[in-house]
């Protein structure tokens, strides 16, 4: 029996600035998915730096981070059974030529930089991901089974 679980997700600047908020969140809802927590975010310049402290030495990082300094993104919380890993395979390869047809990123992605949507990459990142953009408050608790 697997386990349910939460993720973070976030609909970068490119999708935004295209007016794709209201299809990708479409897709992910359609795909089971329950949204918990859901705020709209002008990141700055250090929160970026620290949300993908991971990539500071990759040579994309600078370009990374003003790309998602460039206009408001979307953050979610999303809960499901093996929530991280089925989000990650909903949004596809970072590259969205290479993301399977169907997929978020091949839907809506532009290239590997624009590539639409983060998801969390391991239920680890997932927890600390939720914390950098939700307190406990933000989020929805779990459903209470109906009593009737
Ligand atoms: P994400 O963290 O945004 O969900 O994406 P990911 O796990 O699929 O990919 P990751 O390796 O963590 O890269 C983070 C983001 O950096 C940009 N990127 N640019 N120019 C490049 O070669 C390059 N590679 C990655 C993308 O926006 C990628 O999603
Ligand atoms: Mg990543």
């Amino acid at each position: 029996m697997s386990q349910i679980e939460r993720t973070l997700g976030l609909i970068k600047p490119d999708a935004m600035a295209q007016g794709l908020l209201g299809k990708i969140l479409d897709q992910i809802i359609g795909a089971g998915f329950r949204i918990v927590g859901l705020k709209l975010v002008k990141l700055t310049p250090e929160q970026a730096e620290a949300f993908y402290s991971v990539h500071r030495e990759k040579p994309f990082f600078r370009s990374l981070v003003e790309f998602m300094t460039s206009g408001p993104v979307v953050a979610f919380v999303l809960e499901k059974e093996n929530a991280v890993a089925e989000y990650r395979a909903l949004m596809g390869a970072t590259d969205p030529a290479k993301a399977a047809p169907g997929t978020l990123r091949a839907l809506f992605g532009q290239n590997v930089e624009r590539n639409a949507v983060h998801g969390s990459d391991s239920p680890d990142n997932a927890r600390r991901e939720i914390a950098f953009f939700f307190a406990e408050a933000e989020l929805l608790p779990a459903p209470t089974p109906m009593v009737v």
